[in-house]
């Protein structure tokens, strides 16, 4: 069995977990994994009154960890800039590096991958995506021999958590800090609402699969901020639900990445993966398409994937960071994407008003699939519901502005929908 000798940075959470569970769970690790992890120093700028640690070298200053005698520096410091220099002197020493920071990966893992290539190390970083959920190693070794041409998914667990709340009838505001208190947002809970966190993990992800830059290049994210109660409602009665969808897709020679609200057939395979599961599809060659789902947050789904970085780079003397290529992939352009799409409308309940809104779209050459006028709101406005023909992305912002233009509109929303 091999031993590990392993130093900690950061104090927080997460590394407080992992160092429960280490412990805790020994027994399994040396069996299961055929490992056993010494924890020889913890860089904690402040002592954590959630776990004593015992027997450890505490050093306050993070930078100092990889002076001792250790094999694999664990970052759980989280941010980017002192994460990355912190990551890049420890490859720089010949350790390897264990992470759970897709800011960090996200913003610079080109040039880490380089760096932990040059010192003949490795950086894993499994928990960076999905937490313990085993989409890394999925990727990068069970389906190597696989062509990957999409990679779709719930990625952040905190907007599914949301999302399933309110389409049992929950707030957008008490779940969000239900998500707080239960340790599954980020410390600042706009990366999750906003969109960045799901769009940190597909841009990983992407990178993996499809061979895309980190950071790759800009692409279209939106979060779950403009979504009502209501749209749930609406969505229901026409066979759909709400999910925040990440995708990183095979697009001829392009990639197609985005991630935003869409909504999703009742019966599809996501759309059942309530609360804070992430759930992942990936469409391959040789195995069809492949489901994937697991806990995506909190201290122990995240020990988990370090755990199992750790029981990796014990156990394996190849490289197994992802090629790499010279060859530049591009990104597709957002605006050429064609989507289908639910509109929301709130009218004045006056004669007149569907022909108004219908020649909107008419002028668009946009077709519409339904529309349904809802009961009043109040006594003068009526919600509208609208689900559209395909059109091409670049018509929709101003489908909008033409339909905000006209007098007897309050109001307008839209979700887009995704194909099965
Ligand atoms: N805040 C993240 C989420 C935690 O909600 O999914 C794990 O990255």
């Amino acid at each position: 069995m091999s031993t590990l000798k392993i130093g900690i940075c950061g104090w927080g959470n997460v590394a407080t977990g992992l160092y429960k569970i280490a412990k805790n769970n020994i027994e399994s690790i040396k069996k299961q994994g055929n490992l056993d992890i010494e924890i020889v120093v913890i860089g904690a700028r402040r002592d954590n009154p959630n776990c004593k640690p015992e027997n450890v070298i505490i050093e306050r200053d993070i930078f100092n960890v990889v002076n001792h005698d250790i094999d694999v520096m664990v970052e759980l410091i989280g941010g980017v800039d002192v994460a990355k220099d912190l990551i890049l002197k420890a490859l720089k020493k010949k350790k390897h590096v264990v992470t759970a920071n897709k800011a960090v990966i996200y913003n610079h893992g080109d040039e880490i991958f380089a760096c932990a290539k040059e010192n003949g190390v490795k950086v894993l970083f499994e928990s960076s995506v999905c937490a313990g959920t085993p989409i890394i190693k999925l990727l990068t070794e069970e389906l190597s021999a696989n062509k990957i041409s999409k990679i779709s998914g719930m990625l952040n667990g905190t907007s599914n958590f949301i999302l399933s709340n309110m389409e049992d009838g929950a707030e957008f505001q008490s779940t969000l800090e239900l998500a707080q208190k239960e340790g599954y947002a980020e410390p600042d809970p706009s990366f999750d609402i906003e969109g960045m966190d799901a769009a940190h993990k597909i841009g990983i992800l992407s990178s993996l699969a499809l061979g895309t830059s980190l950071p790759p290049d800009d692409f279209y994210v939106q979060g779950i901020t403009n979504i009502k109660k209501i749209d749930f409602k609406y969505a229901d009665e026409m066979g759909y639900t709400i999910k925040h969808l990440a995708v990183a897709e095979q697009n001829s020679k392009e990639v197609v990445l985005r991630a935003h609200p869409v909504l999703i057939a009742k019966d599809s395979y996501l759309a059942n993966l309530k609360s804070v599961r992430n759930g992942i599809e990936v469409e391959t060659d040789l195995l069809g398409t492949l489901h994937l789902a697991g806990s995506g947050a909190g201290q122990e789904s995240t020990a988990s994937g370090i755990i199992s970085d750790l029981v990796h780079l014990a156990n394996s003397s190849e490289e197994h960071l992802k090629a790499a290529s010279n060859e530049k992939v591009i990104l597709s352009e957002f605006l050429n994407l064609t989507f289908q799409y639910y509109f929301y409308i709130e009218a004045e309940d006056i004669p007149g008003v569907m022909a108004s809104i219908t020649s909107v779209f008419a002028d668009k050459s946009v077709g519409l699939e339904t529309i349904v006028q809802k009961e009043n709101l109040d006594e003068n406005f009526v919600p509208i519901v609208i689900i559209t023909d395909p059109f091409k992305e670049q018509d929709h912002s101003n489908l909008i502005e033409n339909l905000e233009k006209l007098d007897s509109i309050k109001s307008v929303r839209t979700i887009r929908i995704e194909q099965d």
